[in-house]
């Protein structure tokens, strides 16, 4: 198979992250005879620095004309002082909406051999935790209308769904989970918003085409709540936007592994971007420390979603797992006395692990 992949490495740590997870890709081009070729594309503040805007309309279009897309990170102190629509997270904004890439997956998974790390208690974590976050992402509050008043001390940022929009994302959790545990967990705040009614309403009938996969229903606070109560509870917890940007950080902390976690942003084709969940870490970028992981498992993701290619993606995972079962440990999740090694070391580890 052919593949074009657009390569963001953005900012911070994002350049280290993404060259392991070429590597890594490379070499399952090699092993199972794939042809990739790669496209560079600035975005964040990179992007700022070099052409005054987070993401210009050639970088999006180059984007948009590649197979798929791996994005590293964007963001750091040196572009906070930028006035909200010229700041870096634009960037990944603009390439969610301008994609069309309305379906965040965000799987939580705690590592046995990275427990020790969870910051909650052995017995909290005792049945495991394996959920995935199922995010609207370009919708809701973040992409509504917001403004000022002339006097500037009034604002506002609205929260619009259409039920067109909740059922697309709704049957993307609903096949999530028939190919998990069978449950959906459906986080609003229906006790208050009317979007959140509507999500109801709407994810309810989506249901009755999936009567083997059973829904429940969770205000977010008490979600918020649950997962750290019992995070066992959830399979696939699957919210709009805001919601789901929150709960998704809650879920990855629990699992001790922010370093660790992968995510695809997706549409009804077979194009998406991945990226990891974790961001630019500008205070270590560059130094060889940081945790590839998320980025090499991101590309796992990629394989699996944009070329259903589930052989080669489950090369990957397992080749991580072994890594990580034989000590293989970066420093941010290395128990005091465990050996520490840098970002390039680790990305040779798993490489050595691919088969
Ligand atoms: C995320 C991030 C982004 C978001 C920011 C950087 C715009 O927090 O991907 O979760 O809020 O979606
Ligand atoms: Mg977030």
């Amino acid at each position: 198979m052919d593949m074009r992949i657009a390569l963001v490495p953005g900012d911070g740590i994002g350049p280290d992250i993404v060259r392991e997870a070429v590597r890594v890709l490379d070499r399952i081009g090699e092993i199972y005879g794939h042809g990739i070729s790669y496209t560079e594309i600035d975005a964040g503040g990179i992007s700022i620095d070099r052409n005054k805007v987070p993401l210009t309309p050639q970088a999006l279009e180059k984007a948009a004309a590649s197979d798929a897309v791996l994005l590293g990170a964007v963001g750091g102190p040196k572009w906070d002082a930028m006035p909200g629509e010229l700041r870096p997270e634009k960037a990944l904004l603009g390439l969610r909406s301008g994609l069309g890439l309305f379906c965040n997956f965000r799987p939580a998974v705690l590592y046995p051999e990275l427990a020790g790390a969870s910051p909650l208690k052995e017995s909290t974590i005792a049945g495991g935790v394996d959920l995935l976050v199922v995010r609207e992402l370009t919708g809701g509050i973040y992409f509504g209308e917001k403004g000022r008043s002339e006097d500037g001390q009034s604002a506002y940022d609205v929260m619009r769904y259409t039920a067109g929009e909740i059922e697309r994302i709704a049957r993307k959790a609903f096949d999530a989970a028939r190919i998990r545990r069978r449950r959906v967990t459906l986080v609003d705040k229906a006790n208050v918003l009317e979007t959140s009614r509507l999500w109801r309403e709407t994810v309810s009938r989506v249901a009755s085409s999936y009567p083997d996969v059973e829904l429940d229903f969770m205000y977010v606070d008490n979600a918020s709540m649950q997962l750290v109560r019992d995070p066992s509870h959830f399979d696939v917890l699957l919210t709009e936007n805001m919601f789901g940007d929150i709960l998704s950080d809650e879920a990855s902390m629990i699992t001790g592994s922010i370093g660790m976690l992968a995510s695809a942003s997706l549409r009804e084709d077979s194009f998406g971007m991945y990226e990891p969940i974790h961001g630019s870490a500008p205070d270590i970028a560059g130094k060889d420390i940081a945790n590839p992981i998320a980025t090499i498992l991101s590309t796992a993701m990629m394989l699996r979603y944009s070329f259903s290619l589930e052989k080669e993606a489950r090369s990957i995972e397992e080749a991580v797992e072994r890594a990580l079962a034989d000590g293989v440990r970066t420093a941010d999740i290395a128990k005091d006395g465990e050996e520490r090694i840098g970002t390039a070391e680790c990305g040779d580890e798993i490489l050595r692990r691919l088969v």
